[in-house]
């Protein structure tokens, strides 16, 4: 993801609302010096016949970011539907009408020396275009990486915890620098676990397969809206368990999701291809299907989108929170 960040947009900041030039921690910094900041990253789709922002799937967003700010001891002190709220208020003071990205931040604020914990907490909300990212529409090349996956005994990696992300950098530079797309990560134990930033499906004998939530993966809300839209939509079989690294050479389909990637879909993997090395049918129908519905098109999965232009009301937390 590269592109201009323009320093003049509105984003939530040390409990106020700052231009994102203003927006700025120090050098001594915990997170920055020991990676102790857990993000999530929320998508927005612009609904052009209806003039309307759909944020995705908010509400598990930003009640996977509360739990995981949990497991750094971390309080976010708003509830998910003020979270919500803040979020569609920051997207139309900055007037956006196009796709968007969101970007919180939870993170150990204190400035000093040694890596103990202490109680000083800030977050962020960063609000932006939605960015260009890998271009999957010709499939992607994907390569198994020498990196293993981190262990959730380690540092739980379905924590998105700031430090741990520098498991998926080593992994997806060394894919690119050998000259992939994207690196597929393999567990200690030697599974498929998951790519550098998204989670991996298998399409095997007509039936969906993922590797499970113990496998060390990052639990994807898009993963999760994947396999719903497989199981209704599509009425396919979905089977969480554990995949071989030789099942990426003799799969059917294979593709990645991920609020960036969205459903990319792999061709290629270590230098075959995958299936007949086209983007397969139930690859582009989830595509399809995932589309629709993150853009407010599919009635039934309207449940999923909060509306960003209309009263906050709207916005529905149910009782998790
Ligand atoms: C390591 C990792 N795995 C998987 C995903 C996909 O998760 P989601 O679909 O919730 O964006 C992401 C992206 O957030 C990620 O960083």
């Amino acid at each position: 993801m590269t592109g201009e960040f323009n320093p003049e947009t509105i984003v939530f900041f040390e409990n106020r609302l700052t231009a994102l030039s203003e927006a700025r921690v120090g050098i001594l910094t915990h997170a920055l010096n020991f990676g102790t900041g857990v993000f999530e990253g929320i998508r927005g789709y612009w609904n052009e016949p209806e003039n309307q922002l759909f944020l995705m799937r908010p509400r598990e967003h930003f009640l996977r970011w509360k739990q995981n700010c949990g497991i750094l001891r971390i309080e976010v002190p708003l509830s998910v539907a003020e979270l919500g709220e803040l979020t569609a208020g920051l997207l139309r003071r900055n007037g956006y009408r196009g796709d968007v990205y969101i970007k919180p931040l939870a993170y150990k604020s204190s400035q000093r020396i040694g890596i103990h914990m202490d109680d000083q907490n800030a977050f962020a909300i960063v609000p932006m275009p939605a960015p260009a990212y890998l271009d999957s529409s010709q499939g992607l090349h994907a390569g198994v990486t020498s990196w293993r996956r981190i262990e959730d005994n380690a540092i739980p990696g379905r924590g998105k915890i700031c430090g741990s992300y520098v498991n998926g950098v080593l992994a997806s530079d060394e894919a690119r620098r050998n000259g992939f797309d994207e690196a597929i990560l393999l567990t200690e134990a030697g599974h498929v676990a998951e790519a550098a930033s998204s989670n991996i499906f298998l399409v095997r004998r007509g039936k969906l397969i993922t590797p499970p939530a113990s496998e060390n993966i990052l639990e994807g809300i898009t993963r999760d809206s994947v396999m719903e839209l497989a199981r209704k939509e599509l009425r396919l079989e979905v089977v969480e368990r554990p995949v071989d690294r030789s099942e990426l050479y003799v799969c059917d389909e294979m593709f990645f999701t991920g609020t960036m990637v969205e459903v990319a879909p792999v061709v290629r993997v270590d230098h075959r291809p995958v299936g007949s090395g086209q983007i397969g049918p139930v690859t582009a129908e989830l595509r399809h299907l995932y589309t629709q519905a993150a853009h407010g098109r599919l009635e039934a999965w309207r449940q999923w989108l909060m509306p960003v232009y209309e009263p906050v009301a709207n916005f529905s937390v149910g009782s998790a929170v």
